[in-house]
């Protein structure tokens, strides 16, 4: 049987991490982030789709085609998991299992980023980790595939 495939998507400023405020985001770049899900999928059996954009409709079309070609959702929306409906709607569509992640622990922080509409639609969410929420959240997942 193929390997599940499991998006792991990534939503604005998430393309500078490493340089961007590393005392609340860490050091590790997103690309240090992708090799790491890459390589926990690979003992998890799973296969990963790992993609990032600043664009909430280029978001909203990657959670769409998930529908079809993925069988689970990781998901840091950055600043768009406190504002946008509309990506709420699309995981809400897609039927897929959704697990939510943030490297900084959101409740700790300004009240803005306490509401999340991302968890609305997700299983759990994960936060304040760092990069290893990422790792996490693939066990998380790969857990819920496991029992449907
Ligand atoms: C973030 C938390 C958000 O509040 C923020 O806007 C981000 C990153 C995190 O991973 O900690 O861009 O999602």
């Amino acid at each position: 049987m193929a390997a599940a495939t499991i998006l792991v998507l990534n939503g604005p400023n998430l393309n500078l991490l490493g340089v961007r405020e590393p005392d609340t985001y860490g050091r590790e770049t997103l690309a240090d982030i992708e090799e790491a899900c890459l390589e926990r999928a690979a003992e998890l059996d799973l296969a990963v789709d790992f993609r990032q954009s600043n664009h909430e409709g280029q978001l909203v079309d990657w959670i769409q085609e998930a529908r079809e070609t993925a069988d689970g959702i990781v998901l840091n929306a950055g600043a768009y998991t406190h504002s946008s409906i509309a990506v709420l709607d699309a995981l809400r569509a897609s039927e897929l299992p959704i697990v939510e992640v943030h490297l900084s622990n959101i409740h700790r922080r300004e009240k803005y980023r306490w509401r999340s509409y991302v968890s609305e639609a997700a299983q759990g969410m994960i936060c304040g980790f760092g990069a290893h929420g990422y790792l996490l959240a693939l066990d998380a997942i790969a857990r819920l595939l496991k029992r449907d």
